[in-house]
């Protein structure tokens, strides 16, 4: 099971932006902890940030047939960009949308969100932490897609008997 992490613009800025907003962690700093997360649970990951919705949007196309789950903060990107919800749906993968912030608390363009209703769940407002909820709740939807998987492999042999 592989999980790509997929991380929108200024988000490399991360532990120097807004910290009363965002909070101190740099990004490495939450990657580390994910991949720490993501070896202890026997999970592979992998991490990608762009400034660009081009290149966001190529990222989640080739996570097809790659990944089994993305996480994604798509950062500005949320509030605007069809090309990223898109490409979200085309995949049709597990996806979980984090938010550093409570978007829904801040300024009003922040509460239009392109996003949220092409992913399988949203996080928003538990600062960095949220990444790691992000992971444990996939690792909750790789369980159940597992049982489901199970279940059926199993009506399919006793039907064939
Ligand atoms: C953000 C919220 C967005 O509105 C903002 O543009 C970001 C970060 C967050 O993680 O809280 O860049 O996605």
């Amino acid at each position: 099971m592989k999980i790509v992490v997929i991380q929108g613009p200024n988000l490399n800025m991360l532990g120097v932006r807004e910290q009363q907003i965002y909070g101190a962690m740099k990004l490495e700093q939450i990657h580390a902890q994910m991949k720490d997360f993501a070896t202890q649970s026997g999970i592979e990951i992998e991490f990608f940030q762009s400034n660009f919705e081009g290149e966001l949007v190529d990222k989640i196309q080739e996570c097809y047939g790659e990944a089994s789950g993305i996480i994604i903060n798509a950062a500005a990107y949320t509030h605007t960009s069809i090309a990223i919800r898109d490409a979200i749906s085309a995949v049709s993968l597990p996806t979980i949308e984090v938010h550093i912030s409570n978007i829904y608390r801040r300024e009003d363009f922040r509460k239009q969100n392109m996003i949220a209703p092409v992913c399988t769940s949203s996080i928003v407002g538990f600062g960095p932490y949220g990444y790691h909820l992000a992971m444990v709740g996939m690792i909750q939807i790789f369980n159940e897609i597992r049982a489901m998987q199970e279940m059926q492999k199993q009506a399919q042999n006793s039907s064939e008997n």
